[in-house]
């Protein structure tokens, strides 16, 4: 285990938090959260767990092997920049120092220049290290946030763009009840598969969560109740290049499958979603009470709603363990509910 701290995005308040935790229990990472500030995450964990929230998160931007943390204060900041902590992190390479400064909850400090002290002390510190702005073999990352400084040596970053670059408009087929990539992303995240295991969508519209999850390495399997949203779905599917198990048109209510091992869905909202006639929360109900035969014990389900379905207690009466909810805005008349439970 070793200490590490994550810048997350601060698009929304519980979401990165909980998709870091669940990326680390679905690869089965040993993790102790040992901080929650704004936007940073401070744990102790293996190392290498950074390659999974690499290779998975849509809300992590950062990741860094913690060097030091202090209060947000020039002295106090230098005076940790000695010999014991820095001659592990650097001798004769290149480095640069970058510092972020957490919007609106720090008072004034001047991000660049503090950079610029940072990095005179190292090199008064570990006199064979060199300054390279702009093909630095290391980088040395800071946050202020919350009145303190955490400080460490960047080991990932994550470029948000794959995710813009994906999104609903950008696919060959378009249907305004798709999800946004990134938050089907954290939705799949969210229902804790790993790598090889079977997901499925039984309302996958668009495909965006299945395209998502065959990303991480997921199999993945969607079923859609409209002929011509599955047809466009299954374009959008090949166009990432994503593997199918299978893609039914399916009544959810009577899933065509036997096992999975995990479930990520987003049930129409009785708006722009077509509900086959049909009020939501029923659909949900009947959906629910059709779908413990399908997942094991321990399975984790992952579902957006409108926050007005009430989901979570309509999962708990269909004998789910309910595990958190997350509140996402969409419109005054629209918050989303993303809810995950568990197959008791
Ligand atoms: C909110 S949309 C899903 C959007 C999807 N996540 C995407 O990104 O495109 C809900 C989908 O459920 C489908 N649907 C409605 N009733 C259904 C049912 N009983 N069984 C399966 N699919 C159904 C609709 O055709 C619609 O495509």
């Amino acid at each position: 285990m070793g200490k590490l701290f994550f810048l997350i995005s601060g698009e929304h308040e519980t979401l990165p938090v909980s998709e870091v935790e669940a990326i680390l229990k679905a690869e089965a990472f040993d993790y102790r959260i040992v901080d929650s500030l704004t936007q940073v995450l401070r744990l102790e964990a293996d190392p290498n767990c950074v390659e999974a929230i690499k290779a998975r998160s849509a809300l992590t931007r950062v990741c860094c092997k913690e060097i030091f943390n202090c209060k947000d204060s020039l002295p106090e900041i230098l005076a940790n920049i000695n010999s014991d902590n820095m001659d592990q992190y650097i001798g004769d390479e290149t480095f640069a120092v970058r510092v972020r400064r957490v919007e609106g909850i720090t008072p004034e400090i001047d991000r660049v220049k503090l950079e610029g002290k940072i990095g005179g002390e190292i090199l008064e510190t570990v006199k064979t290290s060199k300054v390279d702005l702009s093909n630095p073999q290391k980088t040395f990352f800071g946050v202020l946030t919350d009145n303190r400084f955490i400080f460490g040596l960047k080991t990932a970053e994550i470029i948000p763009k794959p995710f813009s670059e994906r999104r609903p408009r950008r696919r060959p087929f378009f249907h305004p009840t798709a999800m946004q990539a990134k938050l089907a992303r954290v939705m799949v995240n969210l229902a804790q598969p790993k790598r090889g295991d079977l997901l499925l969508d039984p309302f996958c519209g668009t495909g965006g969560m299945l395209v998502e999850a065959g990303l991480i390495g997921c199999r993945v399997v969607g079923f859609d109740a409209k002929p011509h949203i599955l047809r466009g779905g299954l374009k959008n599917i090949k166009h990432y290049g994503t593997k199918l198990e299978g893609l039914a048109i399916a009544d959810a209510r009577y899933p065509p499958i036997s096992k999975v091992d995990c479930i990520a869905t987003d049930p129409p909202y009785g708006r722009s979603a077509s509900t086959l006639g049909t009020k939501t929360r029923l659909i949900v109900e009947d959906f629910l009470s059709a779908v413990g035969d399908v997942v094991p014990r321990g399975a984790k389900i992952c579902m957006a709603s409108p926050k007005t379905i009430k989901i979570a207690e309509t999962a708990q009466d269909a004998g789910f363990k309910h595990l958190e909810s997350h509140f996402v805005y969409v419109h005054r008349s629209l918050t989303r509910e993303i809810v995950v439970f568990e197959r008791t």
